[in-house]
């Protein structure tokens, strides 16, 4: 790969110890994958955030990288960490987890890197046009920015995104370039697809069949796909398939397939395709808990469970996830009350699967869902129900 005398300069430790070992981690990734160059990434979302994710050994590498003096020379934001940051006491979180928690969010303070602790850094005003490249690292957001937003990112890695952070660059190759971002499997959705289970079911089914192809979907009602089942549909393509750009017919801005298109695989996913990939994930016969809001819920998401539980009261635990913002934004139009009132709890900077639920006693958890109802059994030990909210709760 190709430097320019700035970059070896930061790569011989010209500027100090921090930027030198972000350099370093750069270059390296660049010659495993063939990069030519470094190319200007104008943000950068860095995951490995929750303790329980990275553990001692995460939090003693970004202290240890703080204390280099690193600093992001971008815009940088974190993804979830393990707990909310302010109301963990509300939320059962126990007090080591906390305190080491707090450490972690210190350590990436100290290197500029904002902790709006999202996955959903595009319903908080960070919306990367198209064509704008970017290095973002959780695997539902890198999704969204691709595929809807048309921006492009590599699946960066939670050290590769610090890494770009800090040098302000990526190296260049794979989603940045035109020659890779041509779909290799058309999937045409020709069941009634209108609520986010469906959605969520459709990403798990397009995700498995994908096998390191980029999918294109044709059938999908415009007017019913909108951001949020489409954040859903892309989380859990994520999830089953480590798909990071889709495209939809009508709905993404762009639509590539590759040379000879005729040629290319296709397959339909009809209504018993669905039920069927539904009915595979049910495992929980009771529920301890309910949690909506993987990927992290919009205010719209959030004000259509205040309507539906508005008034009643619950008899399941909810957890309603979010951004820090968006909750701010939800309390003002009084939601967050209108959901507390119910039982529920609006949670921000967290999620139900980088959250340490299986130490707080939850073994059975409802999720509308398709990501979570994919990770909840590994990474968290848990019996799962998926549908959607009207029968969850
Ligand atoms: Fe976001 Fe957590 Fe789901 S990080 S995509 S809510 S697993």
């Amino acid at each position: 790969m190709l430097l320019t005398k700035e970059e070896e300069k930061i790569l011989s430790g010209g500027e100090g110890a921090g930027k030198a070992k972000a350099m370093e981690i750069l270059c390296a990734i660049g010659k495993i994958y063939g990069a030519d160059r470094l190319i200007p990434v104008s943000t950068a979302q860095v995951a490995g955030v929750s303790y329980k994710t990275i553990g001692d050994a995460g939090l003693e590498f970004l202290s240890d990288f703080a204390a280099k003096g690193a600093k992001a020379a971008i815009p940088a934001f974190l993804n979830p960490a393990g707990m909310d940051l302010k109301n963990w006491k509300e939320m059962g979180i126990p007090e080591r987890f906390a305190e080491r928690q707090l450490r972690i969010i210190e350590a990436y303070g100290a290197m500029n890197i904002q902790s709006t602790c999202t996955c959903t850094p595009y319903l908080i005003g960070i919306r990367p046009k198209l064509g704008e490249h970017i290095a973002w690292s959780e695997s539902s957001a890198i999704s969204f920015a691709n595929s809807i937003l048309g921006a492009r990112t590599n699946r960066e890695s939670a050290v590769s995104a610090l890494s770009s952070a800090i040098i302000g660059k990526t190296p260049n190759f794979g989603l940045h370039l035109d020659e890779n971002r041509r779909a290799g499997l058309v999937v045409e959705v020709a069941a009634p697809i209108s609520r986010m289970s469906d959605f969520g079911a459709l990403g798990i089914i397009a995700g498995k069949a994908a096998k390191e192809r980029i999918p294109a979907f044709t059938g999908l009602d415009p007017k019913l796909a909108n951001e949020d089942r489409m954040k859903s549909l892309g989380a859990a393509m994520a999830a089953a398939g480590s798909v990071a750009l889709y495209y939809a017919r009508g709905i993404t801005p762009e639509w590539r397939l590759a040379d000879e298109p005729e040629k290319l695989e296709r397959i339909a996913v009809e209504a018993k395709d669905l039920a069927e990939a539904k009915a595979k994930m049910q495992s929980a016969d009771g529920l301890d808990l309910v949690t909506i809001g993987c990927p992290h819920c919009s205010l719209t998401e959030i004000r259509e469970i205040a309507e539906k539980v508005k008034g009643k009261k619950l008899k399941v635990k909810l957890w309603v996830c979010t951004s820090r913002k968006v909750k701010e934004d939800a309390e003002k139009h009084g939601y967050v009350k209108i959901i507390g009132k119910a039982g529920g709890l609006v949670v921000a900077d967290t999620c139900m699967v980088v959250s340490p639920i299986e130490e707080m006693g939850v073994k059975a958890t409802g999720v509308n869902s398709g990501k979570a109802a994919t990770y909840l059994p590994s990474l968290c030990r848990q019996k799962i129900r998926f549908s959607d909210i009207e029968e969850l709760l």
